[in-house]
């Protein structure tokens, strides 16, 4: 390239539809469900002979999972807004560039438990650190990566939070140990995400019965899946 040709434009990010796997997403308040719903796609997916790597956030790497504990330890209370957005987005980070990309690439269907919408709710709403700007570091932190389908489990606090007890006991993490009215900032944080970019996301009343609620999440990923290749797992993989 002569000094005289244009600088080149800087290189984009690559959305995860752009790539060969379909990368989804369940999102919620704590006690929605997320986990039974996650595992019952994924049992479902795999039946099907689809190759899926199930995942979490916090987590997802050795690293990830170390900074899960770190950030959620109850020991470590109180941590400042600021380090806990940035946490968040480290183990992100981490968790995209050597597991979410890897897989999708690979043509692998990625169901995560949690992704960015999780700390543009509880960071940026939760805490007060402004959804847009939580998002923005978010969107920094992954180069850019999107899901193909966020499934959004909408739960009133107060329903989570009786779940939870009943599932958990009064313990809980740094985060689920905060007052209804934290969650219901995420709650409203999450359901405005959604609405922003309604194609993209799957909105359903967690309130409703379970097998109802995965029927309708199969549903929804079979037709994002028919426009994808489909790679079938290998036997005894
Ligand atoms: P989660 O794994 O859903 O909780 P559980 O262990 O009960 O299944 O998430 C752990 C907590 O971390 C939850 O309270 C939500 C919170 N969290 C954030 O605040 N920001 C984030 O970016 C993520 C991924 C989670």
């Amino acid at each position: 390239m002569s000094p005289a040709d244009p600088a080149p434009a800087p290189a984009a990010p690559s959305p995860a539809r752009s790539g060969r796997g379909v990368f989804v997403v369940f999102e919620g308040g704590d006690g929605a469900g997320k986990s039974t719903q996650v595992r019952r796609l994924v049992e479902t997916l795999r039946a099907g002979g689809h190759d899926v790597v199930r995942t979490r956030e916090p987590g997802g790497t050795p690293l990830g999972e170390t900074l899960r504990g770190l950030v959620l330890d109850p020991a470590h209370a109180p941590v400042d807004a600021r380090t806990e957005a940035l946490l968040f987005a480290a183990a992100r980070a981490a968790h995209v560039e050597q597991l979410i990309r890897p897989a999708l690439a690979a043509g692998r269907t990625v169901v995560s438990d949690r992704f960015a919408d999780s700390s543009a709710a509880y960071q940026g709403a939760g805490r007060g650190l402004g959804v847009d700007r939580v998002a923005a570091l978010n969107d920094w932190a992954t180069a850019g990566l999107v899901p193909d389908l966020t499934v959004l489990l909408d739960v009133p606090a107060g329903t989570g939070r009786a779940r939870r007890e009943l599932r958990d006991g009064r313990d809980g993490d740094r985060l689920e140990t905060e007052p209804d009215a934290f969650h219901d900032a995420n709650r409203q944080a999450f359901l405005a995400l959604a609405a922003r970019d309604p194609g993209r996301y799957l909105v359903l009343d967690a309130v409703r019965p379970p097998e109802e609620l995965a029927a309708e999440v199969a549903e929804a990923v079979h037709a994002r899946l028919a426009g994808h290749p489909r790679p079938t797992a290998e036997v005894g993989a």
